[in-house]
């Protein structure tokens, strides 16, 4: 016998998403995964200033917003051929990480740890499933106060954000051509004290928390698993050329790694909420026409393939094809390589802050060109993100986003397939129906943002 479950709201942000399973003989054999808005950046870059885009977009959503404003830059940087000075480049490195360690560690402690430790008897850690935690009170004790101590120290990230941001979020640092504060002794020795306290944090809590996290719930290295097909963009370049990263470009599947070829991205728009001209487009030619109501569509987020293949992005990813970690694909290890992530990133910002040369400039000016178009390539904080910008007469004339919860969360595309949570999510033994506790463990692993896949409230 078949059963139906509906989670909806499936994140613990504001934004809705909303998943449908079937189980059948006490395991997932279908899923589809859903969200209820329409983003429409893309319509509202349409006629504005190029350098309106790193602000703009960044408004897609409050917790990767240095991600678009990177990805942004970066397509006016191609558009323009310009590229940041040393420091530029340096000071845009640590603003984009800086806010990859709050999301970071706010997705651990916030929104992962939740669905594994019993928080205290108030909101907003109940109502909550009954049945499924296993670790003993002391722990959950101990394991809650480190929660608290954690929203105080991703506070800590975002004022080193801040401090070369200008604000956070939605920073006003990250600008084509490089960064804006000059950075002078007094600013590294306050910066290098935020990050040791973030450091110690992370070395001597977050770590062992995910430890004690994955010895008791260990079946979920085995739950959430999917074929190896990961894409990364490529993370923090090492040189304002862009030509290598800390985190290294690559598509991986079984057969070995290949070098990323940007146009064997496409998006396919079957079952999502958007007018079909002609199949699915390269990225950048894809037209975005919403079409509430459309027959066979599921979702508002468009379904982006790579040589129509589905692909993962996000920390695993960054850190199987950087070489750091290759355990397995599953939901433990989606969890486990984030934090290892978080880790790493504490030490390259150290390095970084110990390479900015005061009295050195941080940007490169430089005339926006009347036509052209840019493609901008990072990784964010949850994957691939790509920005691409066409302009005519000094005015967009097109821009498109594929994010990284596009990739992660698409629906089925033009040829059936489903997307990685959709595949993640099958095969997962439910032991209980009622409370279909795995699913969300699953789903939070990939760490959803879907207000950045997709947008705007449908009214009804
Ligand atoms: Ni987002």
């Amino acid at each position: 016998m078949s059963r139906q479950i509906i989670i909806d709201p499936i994140t613990r942000t504001s934004s809705r998403g909303h998943v449908e399973v079937t189980i059948e003989q006490g395991k997932v054999v279908a899923a589809r995964l859903s969200t209820l808005f329409f983003r429409g950046f893309e319509i509202m870059l349409r006629g504005r200033d190029p350098r309106d885009a790193p602000y703009l977009t960044q408004r897609i959503c409050g917790i990767c917003a240095a991600g678009h404003a990177t990805a942004a830059a970066y397509a006016l940087e191609d558009l323009a051929g310009v590229r940041p000075p040393r420091n530029g480049h340096l000071l845009r490195n640590l603003i984009l990480t800086a806010d990859t360690l709050q999301n970071h560690i706010r997705h651990f402690y916030l929104f992962a740890m939740p669905d594994f430790v019993r928080g205290p008897e108030r909101s907003p850690f109940i109502p909550r499933y009954r049945h499924g935690y296993r670790l003993a009170p002391k722990i959950e004790t101990r394991l809650m106060e480190h929660y608290f101590e954690a929203v105080k120290v991703s506070r800590i990230a975002h004022e080193f954000l801040a401090a070369l941001g200008g604000k956070a979020p939605f920073v006003h640092g990250i600008l084509p051509g490089g960064a804006t504060v000059p950075p002078d002794g007094a600013l590294v020795l306050d910066l290098r004290a935020k990050l040791d306290t973030i450091g110690r944090f992370i070395k001597e809590k977050m770590v062992s928390d995910l430890q004690t996290v994955s010895e008791a719930y260990r079946e979920y290295y085995k739950f959430g698993r999917r074929p190896l097909r990961i894409l990364v963009h490529g993370f923090l370049p090492v040189d304002p050329e862009r030509k290598r990263f800390h985190f290294p470009t690559g598509v991986v599947e079984e057969d070995g790694t290949k070098e990323l070829d940007a146009s064997a991205i496409a998006e396919h728009l079957r079952h999502a909420y958007f007018k079909e001209d002609a199949g699915p487009q390269p990225a950048g030619q894809q037209e975005t026409t919403p079409q509430p109501g459309k027959s066979g569509a599921y979702s508002w987020i468009k379904a982006p393939r790579y040589n129509g293949r589905p692909f993962e992005g996000g920390p695993l990813a960054r850190l199987w094809v950087a070489g750091c970690y290759r355990r397995g694909i599953s939901a433990m290890d989606r969890l486990t390589a984030r934090v290892k992530e978080t880790e790493i990133l504490c030490g390259l910002m150290k390095e970084w802050l110990e390479e900015l040369a005061p009295g050195e400039p941080v940007f490169t000016p430089f005339k926006p060109p009347k036509s052209g178009e840019g493609l901008g390539l990072t990784d964010s904080m949850r994957g691939p993100l790509l920005h691409y910008v066409q302009v005519e007469g000094g005015r967009i004339s097109r821009y498109e986003i594929i994010t990284p919860s596009a990739w992660n969360f698409s629906p089925r595309d033009d040829a059936g397939r489903p997307g990685p949570v959709e595949e993640a999510l099958l095969g997962t033994p439910v032991a209980d129906p009622g409370e279909p506790i795995e699913i969300g463990r699953i789903i939070r692993s990939f760490d959803p943002c879907f207000s950045c896949a997709t947008h705007i409230i449908q009214k009804e």
